[in-house]
């Protein structure tokens, strides 16, 4: 059940109207729902226990990394999927023990290596054999040893945007699935680094289940080989990517999903570690938004809205399809067709077009929908424009959880180089 719903005729947060916290926090602002994070936490953790898994999740902050987002997930028990430093000390901030953490991601630098190994943190996923070798390097320079998956590349399509398509022979991710014998062998023979686990990610709002159950029957595979030659594989990540509604495709079930995982590597008896992120964030958060103008051109109308691109990235990026709900429920008034555009100077930031909406005028309010993940963690500064609030919802009350930033506090980080006084 969405927790964004019309009561008395106003579009309510739970049980707070989105124009009380308008009034308050001012517009654009991102609203989150507590309870939706909770119970689409329990919806996707259930459904893994429900499939008799041996399963840890730990979310994946890049999706949304706001503390008190992250707060929230860890009281339910998660853990944290990090991809760089500053995610990992977000992790850490927000109460998430160092061995309940994965750090991913391609690039990881010697630094952050040497933080993630002090917080004890529970696993590396390595991308390439130098990563593995650095890590190694690193690992042993502090007499440390640490428990390391390889992340394997499956070659499979998942059938979703190829921007965010990432387990296909031709994308940077993960280790070729053939090469991953020679690698763990290197791997085994490399001081500091145990290599204990298989990890896998073929990308982001998968809403078909073939695509994950092609990669995971791979590393199935892959596991009884390893085993064969000797590597005592005891964990697996299955990273994340099980996709949401944005108003067009039936939600996935999670379990679905579960029914999946157990099909093809429940028979492993390893202990499997899920990174979702957009699935526990996505549908549990709405960008608040007033309209400035409505602009009637020649050949449409444009509302022009406080919100823009650098706010959410999505449509200009992906083309992403994002559902709009005015505050005031509509009525069986009159309906137009809009160009939804934001203020920054260029066509990129639109974010839909020819859509049917209640009759608007400037001034009011509207939300754009499903925006809790990869809303503000993606947004940029351009056009000067300061990043916005965030607010935690949770019943009748609400908390600002990231305040507006101020310009005065952007144009203090700068500074005239010293031969232009
Ligand atoms: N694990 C790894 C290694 C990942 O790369 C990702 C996402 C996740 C887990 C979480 O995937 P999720 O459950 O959220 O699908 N900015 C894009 C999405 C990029 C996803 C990147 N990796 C968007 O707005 O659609």
């Amino acid at each position: 059940m969405s927790q964004f719903t019309y009561q008395n005729g106003e579009l309510h947060a739970e049980g707070v109207p989105l124009s009380r916290i308008a009034a308050a926090v001012g517009t654009p602002a991102y609203v989150y729902s507590q309870t939706a994070m909770a119970d689409a936490y329990g919806r996707f953790a259930g459904a893994l226990a429900d499939a008799d898994l041996n399963a840890r999740v730990c979310y994946a902050l890049k999706a949304n990394s706001n503390l008190a987002v992250i707060r929230v997930l860890a009281a339910l028990g998660a853990g944290a999927d990090v991809v760089s430093g500053g995610e990992l000390e977000r992790a850490l901030a927000a109460g998430i023990a160092g061995p309940d953490i994965v750090f991913s991601g391609v690039g990881k630098t010697a630094d952050e290596m040497r933080a993630a190994i002090q917080a004890d943190i529970g696993q590396f996923n390595v991308e390439s054999v130098p990563e593995l070798e650095r890590l190694s390097d690193v690992a042993s320079a502090m007499s440390a040893g640490v428990d390391i998956a390889v992340r394997v590349n499956p070659d499979v399509d998942a059938d979703t945007h190829h921007k965010i398509s990432t387990g296909r022979h031709h994308d940077k991710f993960g280790i070729d699935i053939d090469r991953a014998l020679d690698v763990y062998a290197h791997a085994a023979s490399l001081p500091g680094v145990d290599p204990v686990a298989v990890a896998v990610h073929i990308g982001s709002q998968l809403t078909d289940m073939q695509p994950f159950r092609d990669a995971f029957a791979r590393v199935a595979v892959l596991v009884r080989e390893l085993r064969t030659a000797g590597h005592d594989i005891r964990k697996l990540d299955l990273g994340g990517g099980l996709g949401i509604d944005y108003g067009q495709h039936e939600p996935p079930d999670p379990a679905d999903y579960a029914g999946v995982v157990a099909e093809t590597v429940g028979d492993l008896g390893c202990e499997l570690v899920f990174e979702p992120g957009r699935y526990l964030a996505g549908p549990a958060g709405v960008l608040l938004t007033e309209v400035i103008y409505v602009k009637d051109a020649e050949t449409r109308a444009f509302a022009i809205i406080d919100a823009a691109m650098n706010d959410l990235m999505r449509p200009a990026l992906y083309d992403a399809r994002h559902e709009f709900m005015p505050l005031k429920e509509a009525s069986d008034g009159p309906q137009t067709t809009y160009d939804i555009v934001g203020p920054v100077c260029e066509t990129a930031d639109t974010f839909a077009t020819d859509r049917q909406l209640p009759t608007l005028a400037a001034g009011e309010l509207l939300v754009i929908r499903d925006t809790g993940a990869y809303g503000a963690v993606m947004a940029s500064g351009y056009n000067s424009r300061p990043l916005i609030a965030e607010v935690l919802v949770h019943g009748d009350q609400f908390a600002v959880v990231r305040s507006r930033q101020e310009i005065a506090t952007i144009l203090a980080q700068e500074t005239l180089a010293d031969w232009q006084s």
